[in-house]
């Protein structure tokens, strides 16, 4: 089974009590036991980690070569600031979808550039935790897994 990486960054373990106006009141638990259950419908096997710590999500990016088909990648307020995450996503060249759980469009001007949209397959953005089940599904097309 082709295995994806759903990646959370900083902050988002605190899903569900973290301005849930803004993020809702879904946990990082309840998103991540959707995503192994859709994962598992689609075929892909879905491993997640969430770290609040660049390095370690660097880490986790390197490691994905080879181990991972893609990865799912909703890396909070490092998607705006680090130079460092885009590296290491064009380094592995593996598929990366980026996710965001509010319209980072629709927010403050700071949250509208991205620094893992241009080596990202693309972005989605403003569906809550309906987005991470899109970003599975164009992941599994993407890579051709039957579902
Ligand atoms: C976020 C949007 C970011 O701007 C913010 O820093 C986050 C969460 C989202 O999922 O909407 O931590 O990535």
């Amino acid at each position: 089974m082709t295995s994806i990486l759903v990646l959370n960054g900083p902050n988002l373990n605190l899903l569900g009590t973290r301005q849930p106006e803004v993020y809702g009141r879904t946990t990082l638990k309840d998103v991540e036991d959707m995503c192994v259950a859709r994962g598992k419908d689609m075929g892909l096997d879905v491993v997640c980690l969430q770290s609040n710590h660049e390095g370690v999500m660097i880490d986790a990016i390197h490691a994905a070569k080879g181990t991972h088909g893609g990865i799912v990648l909703n890396a909070g307020a490092y998607t705006h600031t680090s130079v460092a995450l885009r590296d290491a996503i064009a380094s592995v060249e593996l598929p990366v979808v980026e996710v965001h759980l509010s319209n980072i469009h629709a927010r403050e001007p700071f949250r509208h550039h991205s620094h893992i949209a241009p080596v990202a397959l693309g972005q989605i953005a403003g569906f809550g935790a309906q987005g991470y089940d899109l970003a599975l599904q164009v992941l599994a097309e993407h890579l051709g897994t039957p579902s």
